[in-house]
């Protein structure tokens, strides 16, 4: 059993950080708001709707895991550090990597010898090996893949199903050296079901960002199949349910958010000649506009709209790239009326984020439900001419 910082608990880093306390290991989780932390350290947990999560909180901290704002003591304390903060783009698509150099800067200002560094964020190829490498050696003083051991294993996960992923798909990892490849490999096999352990760190950066590409790519393709099916008033979803076999996997058509899918393309797109993959970005980006042309068949401005779904996905409390929040602004725009309504947020949260709540399903002249929220299929089966049903809920068997 070892010890391990975990830098950044969010969505991802917490469930990891109680999913390495679980299998024995003694954990440090680093956070920036001490807030949070006092939070945590109380067994509180930010993410309720995360399986499990909640339990193993609370059965390890205080014990096998502890909180707090302070990086470099954590860093001092542990044996492996492992950063899952997010690299976000900014408005121009390019990367921003404060957050991995800040928890850089304090996971080199610890570092021992015989230490492990892991990312799991997904970056751009090179980042791991340039930007990370340089910002650790340049503050310890001490050589990667010599005085300390330097990998890449991307997070896999998804929210919702956090936990069980580790045990459900296989943890890939690409170290500096064969060394440190077989030394974070021997770590992850502690409380991951099975490893894959790939040639470079680059591969393994790539792995990732090409699993997010692949999702992107495809959901382009189901929304263009998805507007072919609507003019030929045939059902997608019948299509996609019959088609699907293992030589064919159509995806479903939908707006795409999150911090992860639209965002990935851009680490190609910005350095690479990779036009389908441009395309279908913009494609993606589009379709709110899209909905808005299905809207304006029900009725037309300035009419009263609700839209249903402002985190950009169901089941999970986040608005980050969600494609809610652009919508709203060109149906307003177009001289609509926009109320909204989402069943993860409370009429005083929506308010405080400048948007007009409203549950009143009959005042709508036309509804665009934008997430998968099966519980409404009865409230809103009545006024069906009237939905934008993106995700296909009311023609859903109960
Ligand atoms: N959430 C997912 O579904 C998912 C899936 C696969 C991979 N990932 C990867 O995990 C990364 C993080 O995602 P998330 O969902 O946990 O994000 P999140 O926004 O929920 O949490 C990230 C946390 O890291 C903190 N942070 C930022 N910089 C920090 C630093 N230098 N030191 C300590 N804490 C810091 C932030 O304050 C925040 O609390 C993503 O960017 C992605 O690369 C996430």
């Amino acid at each position: 059993m070892t010890t391990v910082s975990v830098y950044g608990v969010g969505k991802a880093g917490l469930p990891l950080c109680c999913v390495i306390a679980e299998s024995g290991h003694k954990v440090i989780g680093v956070g920036r708001n001490s807030e949070k932390s006092i939070q945590l350290n109380k067994g509180i947990n930010p993410i309720p709707e995360e399986t499990g999560l909640s339990d193993l909180l609370r059965k390890h901290v205080g014990k096998q895991l502890k909180f707090t704002i302070d990086g470099v003591g954590a860093s001092k304390k542990t044996k492996v550090h492992i950063i899952i903060v997010p690299v976000f783009i900014d408005a121009t698509n390019k990367p921003d990597f404060t957050n991995i150099k800040e928890a850089a800067n304090n996971i080199a200002r610890g570092l021992k010898k015989g230490d492990l560094v892991v990312l799991e964020t997904t970056v751009p190829i090179g980042t791991t090996g340039k930007l990370l490498k340089t910002e650790l050696e340049k503050i310890s003083k001490l050589r990667a893949g010599r005085d300390f051991y330097l990998a890449m294993s991307p997070e896999r996960m998804m929210t919702g199903y956090a936990i069980s992923r580790y045990q459900e798909l296989p943890k890939i990892v690409g170290g500096i050296n064969m060394l440190s490849t077989k030394k974070v490999a021997q770590f992850y096999l502690t409380f991951c079901r099975q490893i894959i352990e790939v040639s470079s760190l680059e591969t393994a950066e790539f792995i990732k960002i090409s699993e997010g590409v692949y999702r992107d790519v495809n959901i382009a393709l189901a929304n263009e199949l998805y507007k072919i099916s609507l003019s030929s008033r045939i059902d997608y979803w019948e299509v996609q349910k019959a088609a699907n076999n293992p030589f064919c996997h159509l995806h479903e058509p939908g707006s795409v958010g999150g911090h992860c899918i639209p965002v990935y393309p851009w680490f190609l797109i910005n350095n690479f000649e990779v036009p389908l993959i441009k395309q279908a970005r913009q494609q993606n980006d589009d379709m709110i506009k899209f909905y808005i042309k299905q809207t304006e068949k029900i009725t037309k401005p300035p009419s009263r709209i609700l839209v249903v779904g402002i985190s950009f996905r169901e089941g999970v409390k986040e608005t980050a790239y969600t494609r809610s929040l652009p919508l709203i602004k060109l149906l307003e725009k177009r001289g609509y009326r926009v109320f909204v309504y989402d069943p993860l947020y409370s009429k005083e949260e929506l308010t405080s984020m400048k948007l007009k709540y409203s549950r009143e399903f009959n005042k709508a002249k036309a509804i665009i439900l934008l997430n998968k929220y099966p519980d409404l299929r009865a409230p809103l089966t009545k006024y069906r001419s009237r939905v934008v049903d993106v995700k296909n809920i009311l023609n859903q068997k109960p």
